[in-house]
């Protein structure tokens, strides 16, 4: 992908000490006997950014879809806890999750194909958070519904808020899902790879745009991406997820210039420089969730294992300012 975007002009802004917005304490998920997430760890403040990163089948969407309470029992079974703005997620009825959900929460999707609902015009979805969280009329709604596009880029908005989602390309579908899930001024974005259903021509564009407009917001953000590199370059903060642990988290930029975990090291080295064009994958794949070692689960594709690491997980250990979960971090 194109990785021209901008840096993170508040990665240095950010207080530390401030309340967390969104705080995961030891959250597990399970899906029968498989344990899909594992004592995850994280901790967002107000107007910060995450790049959730790591590679495919990690638990990313996994641990985006229990955030916004779309995971829950009897389906899944969740231990731990999801704190957002002083309120335990876990807990939360349903009804109440609805009140948080595309309101104080925004999500945007990898495939706003998928996401939209082809029988209703874009306008239509743009105005329905407005009415169901906001409560304005229908004047009002149609009126915020064409700023809203205008504010996403989709030229001649008036005109297209009576399209179908079939009528607009990809990219600006993409743009009418952003305009959804910014259309209530959200506290904190989730966004699934936003961009990787798109041409790669327009990817760079639109991760601009969302981090445009979340910057406005001064909301927070969490990213899930594939890449590292990206992610660093665009997030304050960065999770490495492995196998449905955190495996590093910390500031992107430390995260990027000196990866304490093998498993980010190894992610590190598979950023393609471009001109030497080298690619050096991470051997192996993560196993399968009914075959989980019973150590740490990159044990059998690191190159620092030893025995211990294949018989007791190591526990995440603070190390230069963020968490590292190694018996080898040195
Ligand atoms: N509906 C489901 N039923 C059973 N297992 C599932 C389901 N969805 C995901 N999983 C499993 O949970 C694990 C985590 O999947 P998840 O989709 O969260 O990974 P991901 O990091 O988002 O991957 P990707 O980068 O491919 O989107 C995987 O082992 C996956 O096979
Ligand atoms: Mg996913």
């Amino acid at each position: 992908m194109d990785t021209a975007v901008a840096l993170n002009p508040r990665a240095a802004d950010v207080p530390e000490s401030r309340e967390p917005l969104l705080e995961v304490s030891d959250f597990s998920l399970r899906r029968g006997q498989a344990v899909v997430l594992d004592g995850v760890n994280l901790a967002l403040q107000p107007g910060e950014t995450l790049g959730l990163i790591g590679e495919s089948g990690a638990g990313k969407s996994t641990l985006a879809m229990a955030l916004i309470g779309l995971l829950r029992a009897p389906e899944v079974q969740l231990e731990g806890s999801l704190c957002f703005r002083g309120t335990e997620l876990t807990r939360l009825r349903e009804a109440d999750y609805r009140r948080l959900r595309g309101n104080k929460i925004g999500l945007i999707f990898q495939d706003a194909t998928a996401a939209l609902n082809p029988c209703f015009t874009v306008g239509e979805q743009i105005a329905e958070p407005l009415k169901r969280h906001l409560g304005l009329s229908k004047w009002d709604r149609r009126e915020r519904a064409a700023e809203l596009m205008h504010s996403v880029g989709i030229p001649e908005p008036r005109l297209r808020l009576d399209a179908y989602p079939h009528e607009l390309s990809g990219g600006m579908q993409q743009r009418v899902m952003i305009a959804i899930a910014l259309a209530c001024n959200p506290e904190l974005l989730l966004a699934d790879e936003p961009t990787s259903a798109l041409d790669v021509t327009i990817q760079a564009q639109i991760m601009e745009l969302i981090l445009d407009r979340v910057r406005e917001l001064n909301s927070s953000a969490i990213f899930v991406l594939h890449d590292l590199a990206l992610g660093a370059q665009v997030c304050d903060r960065i999770a490495v997820m492995y196998a449905g642990q955190i495996v590093e988290e910390g500031p992107s930029e430390r995260v990027l210039a000196s990866p304490l975990h093998p498993y980010t090291r190894g992610l590190k080295s598979c950023v393609v420089e471009l001109g030497s064009r080298r690619l050096e994958p991470i051997p192996g794949q993560i196993p399968p969730l009914d075959a989980m070692p019973a150590g740490c689960r990159f044990a059998p594709r690191c190159p620092k294992a030893k025995a211990i690491c294949g018989e007791q997980r190591p526990q995440a250990e603070i190390r230069d300012g963020r968490q590292v979960a190694c018996w080898f971090i040195d």
